[in-house]
């Protein structure tokens, strides 16, 4: 994602998300930052139909993820995920994690199939209509461990 397509990513955010859209200064801020990964998938005609971006950290946070309703259920999301779970293992993550509505069960099975588990709920997270969240948490491998070997051989990367 870049600021080109913050025009699209903002006429999206209403329908993908109601009151709980984020401005475009919100998506202005995200992409100055370097520990961000924002993504888009565009159709054929260019235009942006689904959107995605995490925070990269030891304990990394899917921000979003979006799909335009007319391309839904065609692995947009799932494609997006990899990509995002991917950038993670790659800055060494620990874990990714993501808060989810608590009755979107559609969502949570998207999460569940990348290997995301259950790790409680926040009451009233999503505001202002004040929907709860599951916490989900995907373990990842984390930076290589070093073991101590034998006296005078090498380490062993685990
Ligand atoms: C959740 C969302 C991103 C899924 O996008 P998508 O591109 O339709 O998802 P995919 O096609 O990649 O779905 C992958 C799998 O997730 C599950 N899934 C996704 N949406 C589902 C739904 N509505 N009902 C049941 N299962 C669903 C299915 O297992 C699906 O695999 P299948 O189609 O082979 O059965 C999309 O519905 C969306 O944008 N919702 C509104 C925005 C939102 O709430 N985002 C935040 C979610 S925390």
């Amino acid at each position: 994602m870049t600021g080109a397509d913050l025009d699209r990513v903002t006429e999206l955010e209403p329908v993908l998300f109601g009151a709980g859209a984020w401005s475009r200064d919100a998506y202005d801020s995200e992409l100055t930052r370097s520990d961000r990964h924002y993504v888009v998938v565009e159709a054929q005609d260019r235009r942006v139909v689904a959107y995605a971006g995490i925070a990269l950290a030891p304990e990394s946070t899917i921000m979003t993820i979006g799909v335009d309703p007319q391309f839904r259920r065609r692995g947009l999301a799932r494609l997006m995920l990899a990509e995002l779970i991917a950038r993670a293992r790659s800055v060494s993550a620990e874990a990714v994690f993501l808060e989810v509505r608590l009755h979107d069960e559609g969502a949570q099975a998207l999460y569940t199939s990348f290997g995301f588990v259950p790790l409680g709920v926040r009451r009233r997270y999503y505001q202002p209509e004040g929907a709860d969240a599951l916490v989900m948490r995907l373990p990842l491998d984390g930076p290589h461990r070093r073991r101590p070997g034998p006296v005078g051989s090498e380490a062993i990367e685990e």
